[in-house]
């Protein structure tokens, strides 16, 4: 690594957000329901469709009314960059509608043009981890073709309405949920609850037809646009040196990196069609399908990183499990774990970017890292998160050196910059934010925004482009 690394002049700084997580308002301005309006418990339990039970969801952090205090939060951060979402269902409420909603889209309107107003660079997620509720009720969600066409003219109303405002954009948020939460990925149900794999993986397909479609729209109104895929990435890591471990990690990677394959070098891997083969899955693709993933792959790799995975064929090792980020997996015994049980790992995202940029020599864009923490309000009013600077601070000297090893990282944009509802337990107990919500996971309290300790720390981050940390 050259000990001169630096981050490049540019360098997107930011956080980064979700509609359905904290802009509430749930059925404000014309809005229909969503998959995440319907999942009072987080992404990895079933739907509640009869809605009986309190959602955190619906009121969010009301940054649906708030967005012009929060993001003049962001911009005294000095934010280069905000990532956030397209609620699908305030623009299309029902997802089949011939025309947009304009409430909907007014809103939008508002949000990027008060990130211009301070010179903040808007990064459009079209679809983080929601779709409307019709479109599971009368489709069956992705697995049906139609939802390719129905995505494709929501993502061109946006393109079209953006393209000369917004540069950067991503299809679909962590793509590769759809292995692990296939009700908030795509929208799909099982009757007996065991996942169909067949459905799986032909949603998958059309989420791919359907993402480079974008790709194709977004290229042809404006060639400057940079469109890219989102994984939440999984670096494994044998648990031995034993042969058969090692496999066991590259198969359980390549879980991972089949769905960035697909979009980002425009065909179908030989290790998934083995895969497919072996396991009686048959992909239903109409003529030219595989032409538009060839032709309109993506410009970047975005990811999420939070921590790495073990794998072993050793029963005894595979006992010791843990929880994390759409998976549990094994203890390594090296890492410490947050409160939520996700291993801590900084080294591994150094890792996880040498191994994207060598595998698609594409641009990497990190668009979610952070720690999950429970704040407290000291006595004084102040909130002293160091654990979280310690997180983020290790995290970023990695990206550092990733660069030093070679690695094009064009930004960096931390989870829930503001504290926001979580996505795999629907709470606000784990907070992510360099600014404080004050409201809890019941919905009470003021909402009022306060700066923690790591505000000022992350302000000093940007404003010396990473050199001091
Ligand atoms: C990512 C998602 O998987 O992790 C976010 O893209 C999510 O939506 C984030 O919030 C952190 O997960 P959690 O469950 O702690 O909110």
């Amino acid at each position: 690594m050259s000990q001169l690394a630096k981050f490049p002049e540019g360098f997107l700084w930011g956080g980064a957000v979700a509609a359905n997580q904290l802009e509430g308002a749930y059925q404000e301005g014309g809005k229909g329901l969503s998959t995440a309006d319907v999942s009072p418990n987080g992404i990895m339990s079933p739907p509640d469709f009869s809605m009986k039970d309190f959602n955190l969801y619906h009121e969010g952090i009301d940054f649906y009314h708030t967005y012009k205090e929060d993001i003049a939060l962001f911009a005294e951060l000095g934010f280069k960059a905000f990532r956030f979402s397209i609620a699908w269902t305030r623009i299309f409420p029902n997802g089949d509608e011939q025309t947009p909603n304009e409430q909907g889209l007014q809103f939008y309107d508002n949000v990027i043009e008060e990130l211009l107003k301070y010179n903040i660079e808007p990064v459009i997620t079209i679809s983080h981890y929601e779709m409307p509720v019709h479109l599971v009720k009368g489709y069956g969600g992705w697995k049906n073709r139609k939802v390719v066409a129905l995505f494709e003219r929501f993502a061109k109303v946006l393109l079209k309405r953006y393209h000369t405002k917004v540069k950067y954009w991503m299809t679909f948020n962590e793509i590769n949920v759809l292995l692990h939460a296939p009700f908030t990925g795509g929208g799909l149900l099982f009757e007996d609850g065991k996942k169909d794999e067949q459905a799986i993986y032909q949603a998958a397909h059309h989420q791919f037809v359907a993402s480079a479609l974008a790709v194709k729209a977004g290229h042809e109104l404006n060639e400057e646009l940079q469109i890219g895929c989102m994984i939440a990435s999984m670096v494994t890591y044998p648990y031995s040196s034993k042969p058969e471990d090692m496999f066991a990690a590259l198969s359980q990677d390549r879980k991972t990196l089949f769905f960035s394959d697909v979009q980002a070098r425009g065909h179908y891997p030989a290790y998934m069609k083995n895969y497919f083969e072996e396991n009686g899955i048959a992909i239903q693709m109409e003529d030219g399908d595989l032409d538009v993933l060839q032709q309109h792959t993506v410009d970047y790799i975005g990811f999420s990183y939070y921590m790495s995975f073990v794998a072993s064929t050793d029963p005894e090792h595979v006992k010791e499990q843990t929880s994390g980020n759409l998976l549990t997996g094994i203890k390594n015994p090296y890492l410490e774990a947050s409160e939520w049980g996700w291993q801590i790992d900084p080294v591994g995202l150094r890792t996880v970017c040498n191994m994207l940029y060598d595998r698609y020599e594409k641009p990497l864009f990190i668009v979610e890292n952070g720690l999950g923490a429970v704040d407290t309000i000291e006595a004084d009013g102040s909130i002293q998160d160091d654990y979280r600077i310690d997180y983020l601070q290790a995290h970023i000297r990695e990206m550092k050196k990733a660069i030093g090893d070679g690695v094009d990282l064009i930004g960096y944009t931390s989870w829930g910059p503001i504290d926001l509802v979580s996505a795999s337990t629907a709470e606000l107990k784990k907070r992510y934010g360099y600014i404080y919500v004050d409201r809890d996971s019941e919905g009470k309290g003021s909402n009022k925004r306060i700066k923690k300790k790591s505000f000022d720390w992350y302000k000093h981050v940007i404003a010396t482009n990473g050199e001091e940390l």
